[in-house]
């Protein structure tokens, strides 16, 4: 039954509604209102957020949390950094949206930087992660079509191959090269042509790479999968397949590239590079911003009219992204990722020796996580009560996905909440519980290590 009776009820409560206005709003009618006006695509803590400054956001009440989730790796420089403000002040007084249908200011300036940060050549904007991973999927199918012509090949190279636990997003492409079933079957039929690898498994790649295959994509370090980096045997073999068949290996950096692991890109710890790059999350430091970066071949199969987007590439959203990246060089953060990461790693390892029920610590820079053997959504719930925001993937992995200018003090001081959580842990219930399914296989990730 709908919440509002009749008409004069709805047009009554919209005019309370304005004349209260956002700011006359309390934490509870916010609330409220989300409960019953927004669609249920998400299990959200009851908790308003109203602003941030630097690692810290505060909530409705005042009161602080330390955040190691950053917007699940949007905001790498945390909240309110001041140099992005005054550029997103700026730039907002002269020009939000200019169509693509002309040049602005920064989107040539900025496509140069990503450029020369991942070794591509060219850029496409879009808006979002899954709105690059659809722009990238459609160039593999455009550059296996037109190849396959040139060379007169009967087969058609449309076989996409993505890996088991794979997170590409939510669009009907990017959900169709995702492997996780609930995401997937309740929107079935999908986009035909995916197939999926075992993760890391280089017999299984071999045995499904042939001439029909246009694209191999995955995520250098699966992220929401439960922080699985991809082996460097499956990356060279996936390579060698690719340039064999002329296919393209294509990066899902959205995660854990721009500098995440304390390199520009998470492929770089590589000796080969990818055809195609894809980037969104912390690209315009909290404004919607992807990009597909690609190699000139790969590029010029391209013409006018094939791909495009209304908002992608606005000035507003490319100046900020300029901004991110020059303060990503002008801070030294790359050197922070790395220092802060490895005393991450060495806390937590410390904790693992500490609490039997930490089974594995896994990630490179400021992208780590912890496999538990017990249920991870619990500490979740109770580092809120703490002031402490993070979050849990696949049931068993607590992730941490601090801003890149985190600093040691703040990294101490995660550590010992963590330590107070774990503490009040039932240390018997936690030991003795066996872990429940945790995808890839162990067997599959240990051929990783
Ligand atoms: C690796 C990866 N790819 C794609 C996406 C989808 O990005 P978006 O939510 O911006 O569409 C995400 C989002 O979490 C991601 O982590």
């Amino acid at each position: 039954m709908s919440k509002f009776n009749t008409k004069k009820t709805i047009v009554s409560a919209v005019h309370k509604a304005r004349k209260a206005g956002p700011h006359a709003s309390n934490a509870k009618s916010i609330l409220r209102d989300a409960n019953l006006f927004l669609m249920p695509t998400y299990k959200r803590q009851p908790v308003v957020f109203t602003h941030g400054r630097g690692c810290y956001v505060y909530d409705s009440r005042g009161k602080k949390y330390l955040d190691f989730l950053g917007g699940i790796a949007v905001n790498a420089l945390g909240h309110a950094h001041p140099r992005i403000v005054k550029v997103i002040r700026r730039e907002a007084a002269r020009a939000i949206h200019l169509s693509n249908l002309f040049h602005n200011s920064f989107q040539g300036p900025l496509a140069r930087k990503l450029a020369q940060w991942s070794g591509m050549d060219r850029v496409f904007f879009s808006n979002s992660g899954a709105e690059a991973i659809e722009g990238a999927l459609k160039l593999a199918r455009l550059n296996g079509r037109t190849s396959a012509d040139a060379l007169g090949s009967p087969a058609r190279k449309h076989r996409v191959l993505a890996l088991e636990n794979s997170f590409h997003g939510r669009t009907f492409g990017a959900v169709s090269v995702t492997a996780t079933e609930k995401y997937r079957l309740p929107f079935a039929p999908l986009v035909p042509g995916v197939e999926f690898v075992r993760f890391n498994d280089v017999a299984d790649l071999e045995s499904k790479f042939d001439d029909t295959v246009c694209a191999i994509l995955l995520e250098t370090i699966q992220g929401e999968g439960g922080i699985f980096p991809v082996s460097e045997a499956f990356w060279n073999r996936a390579r060698a397949l690719t340039a064999k068949h002329g296919a393209l290996l294509i990066a899902d950096e959205i995660q854990c590239g721009l500098g995440r692991t304390g390199r520009f890109f998470a492929y770089q710890r590589f000796s080969s590079k990818p055809d195609v790059v894809v980037v969104a999350k912390p690209l315009a430091a909290g404004l919607p911003l992807g990009a597909i970066l690609t190699s000139e071949a790969v590029a010029q199969r391209v013409s006018p009219g094939l791909h495009g987007t209304t908002f992608g590439g606005g000035p507003l959203a490319c100046a900020t992204a300029l901004e991110f990246l020059s303060i990503i060089e002008d801070e030294k953060l790359l050197e922070n990722i790395r220092e802060r990461g490895a005393e991450l790693r060495e806390g937590l390892s410390a904790l693992a020796a500490k609490f039997p029920f930490i089974r594995e610590i896994r990630g490179e820079g400021l992208m780590i996580g912890i496999e538990l053997s017990i249920d991870g959504a619990p500490f979740v719930q109770r580092a809120l009560l703490k002031g402490l925001l993070i979050n849990c993937t696949h049931d068993f992995t607590l992730r941490f996905l601090p801003p890149f200018l985190v600093t040691r003090a703040q990294v101490r001081q995660f550590l010992r909440l963590l330590e107070q959580l774990f503490v009040t842990t039932p240390q018997k219930a936690a030991a003795l519980e066996p872990a429940k399914s945790v995808t890839p296989s162990h067997a599959a990730l240990a051929a990783a290590r």
